[in-house]
């Protein structure tokens, strides 16, 4: 089932939900996978819907604020803060969990990540399944989210009971998650929400060690520890002083294979040729929010042996965005001293170029 959002797709979708089964539908964020959270058995069919590691806990999606104090047995006064300023909209809280949580979701922890979804469409179904609703990412596992129903198409056709379709998501990046639980919060993942705009409303917050890829640092959220969001090709990003000679390395390394550029500012600068092709995300970091994970995956279907990406500044949504393209790129980066030598000896830069 493929259907639009008019209230009979929908109350369709929320039966199915209350059924047991799991329906892809639109957030402000990325598509989500959803099932009914109370119900393990539903929940163990989206892990075998996306391939996901069933040590990797959920988020559950509510309808209204006070849906969450069921779910848990208490609110640190952070969390109350950030509930009232951010709900609903792109921030995930982690809190203590209630004995009402399956296994499932919480994969075994005693915290539980809750969401309270701005989608117009989410609401209404989470309202319509009276339940609320376990969601990851609607892609199968490892593969970038997808923005678009038919993103989810391509990658969940067959495996799900349907698909609520609601156009293209306006964030483009996943929520916000912050654990609420200890003395000072803790964002495990950045997202649609700010860091400037949670340190506006919380004081001091912290960022997980993880996030920074010191490599000894456990993320305390499991999913950031696997390969996420990773195309077929490699990728490095270019930034900074660097992104001066990035149009010439990708003229010069398109000689030897299929290239790709993601690109905002430098796009001006480059010349599109058979083999060198240009993803343009426009001017403002919102754009590429919005962008990067569509133009990974245009990626893979071009078929290009390497992808260059324009690194942004980590304020405001860019500290979302790099996060995802660093993962991207398995935090390969090319320094302009790495770019100036490849350019220096052509048969060094098509090994790098067919490696
Ligand atoms: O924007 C979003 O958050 C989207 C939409 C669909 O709402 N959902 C999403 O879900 O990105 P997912 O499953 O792809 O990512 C959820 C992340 C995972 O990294 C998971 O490990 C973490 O949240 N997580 C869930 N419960 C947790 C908990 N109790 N403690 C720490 N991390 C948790
Ligand atoms: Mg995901």
């Amino acid at each position: 089932m493929q259907t639009d959002t008019d209230g009979a797709a929908l109350r369709e979708a929320a039966a199915l939900i209350k059924k047991g089964e799991a329906v892809a539908f639109p957030t402000e964020t990325v598509y989500g996978l959803g099932a009914d959270g109370l119900n393990g058995a539903a929940v163990r069919k989206i892990f075998e819907a996306k391939g996901r590691p069933s040590d990797n806990p959920l988020i559950l999606h509510i309808a209204g604020k006070k849906d969450i104090l069921k779910l848990t047995s208490g609110l640190t006064k952070q969390a109350e803060i950030l509930i009232d300023k951010f709900w609903p909209g792109p921030l995930t809280v982690i809190v203590a969990k209630s004995g009402i949580v399956p296994d499932e979701v919480s994969a075994g922890l005693d915290t539980v990540a809750v969401r309270m979804p701005s989608h117009p469409v989410a609401a209404e179904l989470i309202r319509l399944a009276g339940t609320p609703i376990a969601a990851p990412s609607a892609n199968i596992s490892g593969k970038p989210s997808p923005t678009d129903a038919e993103t989810v198409l391509a990658d969940m056709q067959g495996r799900i009971a349907g698909i609520v379709d609601g156009g293209a998501c306006e964030v483009g990046v996943e929520s916000t998650i912050v654990d609420t639980t200890g003395e000072v919060p803790v964002i495990l993942r950045p997202g649609g929400i700010t860091r400037e705009q949670l340190e506006e409303v919380l004081g001091k917050v912290e960022l997980d060690p993880a996030l920074a890829g010191v490599e000894a640092a456990k993320p305390k959220a499991p999913g950031m520890k696997y390969r996420h969001y990773a195309p077929k090709a490699s990728m490095y990003v270019v930034e900074g002083e660097a992104l001066a000679k990035l149009p010439l390395l990708a003229k010069e390394a398109a000689n030897f294979a299929p290239v790709a550029v993601i690109c905002g500012e430098v796009a001006e600068s480059m010349q599109r040729t058979q083999n060198l092709h240009i993803l343009n995300w426009g001017s403002a970091k919102t754009d590429l929010a919005v962008k990067l994970y569509r133009m990974l995956r245009r990626c893979d279907k071009l078929g290009v042996q390497l992808i260059f990406s324009e690194g942004v500044t980590e304020d405001g949504i860019g500290l979302a965005v790099m996060n995802r393209m660093r993962k991207a790129a398995g935090r390969q980066v090319l320094t302009l001293d790495e770019i100036e030598a490849l350019l220096k000896n052509s048969s060094q830069l098509k090994s790098f170029v067919l490696k």
